[in-house]
């Protein structure tokens, strides 16, 4: 580095994480045909389906179009959250639309088995107390109120965008390039209208924490890179002029990089953040018993 002014740790940080990312095998591209790793963002969808339609209708895919369950287990835990009027109908939209995903990719290339989901809140309540690095007290509840959930919401969309933005460029076919480019169009609306949602709220105390929104979302990111082990691909909604756009500003209404271009995600990558272990053959989080289809099917069986 030119800049002749000390290093602070935060740039320490970064040039830490940027040197684990470049030459560290466990951040490589997988192999994997076209229809792997289509069905692989299926784990996600199934996530985002189920969690926002129970919260925002009290009743899931079962309930909606059960077919596309293929016989998998239906969702522990998941609740009607308590949300105002205007947050609820945005995420039955979104709840609705995930199924339309999962309906695109079950016609198109070929459904996979919904996998056993923890929607649970005190699998939220565990991610929240590791991302704070402190027990909360009271415990963390997702589906207590609309800026709680927009929080608890921050934890899954994103994931499901830079693995799309991840995707693309390893596919083959022009029919699985149009699939895949058009779910990234719809999950990267998602993830901008719930950042949205929680920078208005920025500044605001999250109830009884003494903690803002903006600091949750921060501990949620850095939660999210330290799990994935492959550098800096996650920002809060306010960050350090030096990851704002052209290191401008301290909004980060988008998650992006120098360039404010999308950042991306390997397979590996996604399931150890999904699956809360930092690892990709051990399963938890969301996904108690792991994801489904031969890619995430590959790892469990290794161990
Ligand atoms: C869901 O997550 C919670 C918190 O980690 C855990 O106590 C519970 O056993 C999990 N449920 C299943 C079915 O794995
Ligand atoms: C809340 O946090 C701020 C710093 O973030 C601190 O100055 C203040 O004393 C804290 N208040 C309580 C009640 O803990
Ligand atoms: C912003 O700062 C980073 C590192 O501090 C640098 O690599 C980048 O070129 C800067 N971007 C602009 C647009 O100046």
């Amino acid at each position: 580095m030119r800049n002749s002014s000390p290093f602070s740790s935060f740039f320490l940080l970064l040039l830490l994480l940027s040197r684990k990312a470049s030459c560290d095998p466990r951040c490589e591209p997988i192999e994997a045909s076209d229809v792997d790793r289509v069905q692989f963002a299926m784990n996600l969808e199934f996530l985002e389906a189920e969690f926002f339609l129970r919260s925002s209708l009290g009743q899931g895919l079962d309930s909606i179009a059960p077919y596309l369950a293929q016989g998998g287990p239906p969702p522990v835990g998941g609740a009607k959250a308590d949300l105002d009027p205007i947050t609820r109908r945005i995420i039955e939209e979104f709840g609705y639309q995930e199924v339309g995903h999962l309906r695109a990719i079950y016609t198109r290339v070929g459904g996979i088995r919904r996998p056993l989901l923890n929607l649970s809140a005190q699998n939220f309540e565990t991610i929240f107390d590791q991302a704070v690095g402190r027990q909360l007290q009271p415990p963390f509840n997702p589906y207590g109120n609309t800026v709680n959930y927009l929080l608890a919401s921050y934890v899954i969309p994103y994931v499901g965008l830079v693995g799309y933005v991840g995707t693309i460029p390893f596919l083959e076919s022009y029919n699985s390039k149009s699939l895949v480019a058009s779910l990234l169009g719809v999950e990267s609306g998602q993830d901008a209208v719930l950042r949205t949602l929680l920078y208005e709220r920025a500044d605001e105390k999250v109830e009884p924490y003494n903690m803002t929104v903006a600091e949750f979302t921060g501990h949620l990111s850095r939660l999210r890179n330290e799990l994935a082990m492959c550098g800096l691909k996650d920002e809060g909604i306010m960050v350090p002029k030096e990851l704002g756009a052209e290191n401008r500003t301290t909004s980060n209404v988008l998650s992006a990089d120098v360039y404010s271009v999308s950042y991306s995600r390997t397979p590996p990558e996604i399931l150890r953040i999904i699956y809360d272990s930092g690892s990709e053959y051990k399963p938890g989080g969301f996904y108690p018993e792991g994801g489904n289809g031969r890619i995430a099917q590959s790892f469990l069986k290794k161990d």
